[in-house]
């Protein structure tokens, strides 16, 4: 083999090798979040940037911790089996913090408490909180909402993947309610409220973490560094008189 030969070989046989290694372990950190989710995550639609209360937390933990992120924006349930199977480093997307969950994937000290609340329409007057809950019920698929549904028997779930068509179907006549976190609920009715309304009171008791993927376990010390340090300087009460 000529000398030049050799060496494109051989220069060819290390960028083979500096490239997987370069998209691995570039330094930023992928965080996963369903951008449908408002306010805790969604995308203005002036702007296309991601923002809501999450994209802010978790912004001002990487700060804290000295971590390098960059969000991806994905769908909840690519977003779940993506932490599981270590696609992504990290989520933070109003993941409540489930024990089935827990198998597949690590989470955080928890950052927020939530529940399930029902929303009907202005005029429904006889579904008045979950313990009458009967007929279609919307919320988005695979969360705890869905969940809290299947549970009580004469209904029958009906899935969306963005809980925004959800709150459409609702107003026009399509499903009797939708089943959702207690910020979110309030932000559709507060944006509709000739149309929507809150019925009964909130009926789970939830806790949002931050979720990670199995190998990043070294991260998780970090990040409730990061919690606790911001608790304490009442950055998380900020946040919420922000965007709550
Ligand atoms: N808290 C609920 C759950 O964990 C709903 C979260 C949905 N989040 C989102 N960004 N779409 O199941």
């Amino acid at each position: 083999m000529k000398r030049a030969t050799w060496l494109l070989f051989v220069g060819l046989l290390l960028i083979g090798l500096a490239v997987p290694g370069c998209s691995k372990d570039s330094g930023k950190l992928t965080v996963a979040t369903d951008a449908t989710w408002p306010p805790f995550e969604y995308v203005n639609t002036d702007t296309k940037a991601i923002e809501g209360f999450d994209i802010d937390v978790m912004t001002a933990i990487a700060q804290e911790a000295g971590l390098d992120i960059e969000f991806v924006n994905v769908a909840w349930d690519p977003l779940l089996t993506g932490v599981a199977q270590g696609t992504y480093d990290m989520a933070i997307s109003s993941i409540t913090i489930t024990e089935d969950r827990k198998k597949d994937m690590l989470f955080s000290d928890p950052y927020f408490a939530a529940g399930q609340i029902v929303v009907v329409g202005i005029n429904e007057s006889t579904i008045t909180g979950p313990g009458n809950l009967a007929g279609v019920v919307g919320a988005q698929i695979g969360t705890t909402g869905a969940f809290e549904i299947e549970k009580i028997s004469g209904t029958t779930l009906k899935t969306y993947d963005d809980i925004g068509f959800a709150f459409q179907d609702l107003m026009n006549g399509q499903i009797v309610a939708v089943v959702c976190d207690n910020p979110v609920a309030l932000g559709y009715v507060g944006e509709n409220p000739t149309k929507l309304k809150i019925v009964g009171d909130v009926f789970t008791d939830e806790y949002y973490g931050i979720a990670v993927a199995k190998r990043n376990s070294d991260l998780i010390d970090d990040l409730n560094k990061a919690i606790a340090a911001l608790k304490a300087k009442g950055t998380f009460d900020q946040l919420a008189d922000k965007w709550l």
